[in-house]
């Protein structure tokens, strides 16, 4: 049977996120702020939380500029509680979620031998816990609206070992990995896609310890075919492709932003 392909309008529209709203977790942060940015720019309302209300509105105004509404929430990402109650005022406010950006997270790095198993658990807590919780409270809403769509964040470090001390990074990653194919699967008779963005390595707070140690430096640097690491504005076409009704057959995907660091 012959099928009719889309017409113009209609393929020009793919990214278009009009109407739209989205959570966005660790929205003061790099990857948050960059991706709720993109989102903002394609037209959705954007709710931004991490736990100080300070650094999010400095961020809600930068957002802001794109001309939708920005709502900073504070709240923690490791507390089922406040997750809770941060998706329940995005409802009270906005009525409804139809994106969650899930990039709330911290890690510290300890020769695998040596990591204190309580330092461990913070980083499984922080990564793997707080992505669940933020999915679980959003993908309710999801539910009951009948579609959404759920981007997590993975890393380089979920697919592959690496000599610096990431047995709690890679770990809780590689984890966030089959979370979002776990419930890809069984979120697809609701219309939720799950995907994740998995990027290489950008400077942040959190990989400051690798950007001051030389000899780590140059370790990351030669694994990544790109020659560079990522910077926040690459991750943002990923975030609005997934976002958006571009990618509504896409699910259960770990979208590497590594520069070549997956392919070989
Ligand atoms: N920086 C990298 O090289 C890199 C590489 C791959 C993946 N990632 C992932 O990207 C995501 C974002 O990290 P980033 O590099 O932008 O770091 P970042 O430190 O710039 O941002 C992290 C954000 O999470 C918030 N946060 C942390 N713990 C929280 C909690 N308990 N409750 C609420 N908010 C909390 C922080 O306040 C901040 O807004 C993380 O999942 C990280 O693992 C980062």
């Amino acid at each position: 049977m012959e099928r009719e392909i889309w017409s113009l309008e209609r393929m020009r529209g793919l990214f278009d996120l009009a109407g739209k709203v989205a959570i966005v977790t660790g929205g003061s942060g790099a990857f948050g702020h960059a991706a709720a940015k993109g989102l903002a720019a394609f037209g959705a309302d954007v709710v931004i939380t991490s736990r100080r209300l300070e650094k999010l509105e400095t961020a809600a105004a930068d957002i802001g500029a794109a001309g939708t509404k920005v709502l900073p929430i504070s709240c923690d990402a490791t507390d089922a509680d406040s997750v809770e109650a941060m998706v329940q005022k995005t409802v009270d406010e906005f009525g409804k979620v139809d994106i969650l950006v899930s990039a709330a997270g911290q890690a510290n790095r300890f020769a695998a031998e040596e990591f204190p198993i309580d330092e461990w658990q913070k980083v499984m807590d922080s990564l793997v816990k707080g992505t669940y919780i933020a999915c679980q409270a959003a993908g309710k809403r999801m539910i009951a609206q009948g579609g959404g769509k759920i981007i997590t964040v993975g890393s380089v470090r979920g697919e592959l070992g690496h000599p610096g001390g990431y047995s709690a990074y890679g770990t809780a990653k590689g984890a966030v990995h089959l979370l979002t194919k776990q419930l890809a699967t069984e979120w697809a008779k609701y219309h939720i896609n799950v995907n994740s963005i998995a990027p290489c390595i950008f400077w942040t707070p959190l990989t400051q310890q690798v950007l001051d140690d030389p000899e780590l430096y140059k370790i990351f640097m030669q694994r990544i075919p790109w020659g560079r690491a990522a910077d926040p504005q690459d991750f943002i076409g990923a975030a609005v492709y997934l976002a958006s009704a571009a990618s509504d057959f896409v699910t259960g995907d770990i979208l590497m932003v590594d520069g070549g660091s997956t392919a070989g």
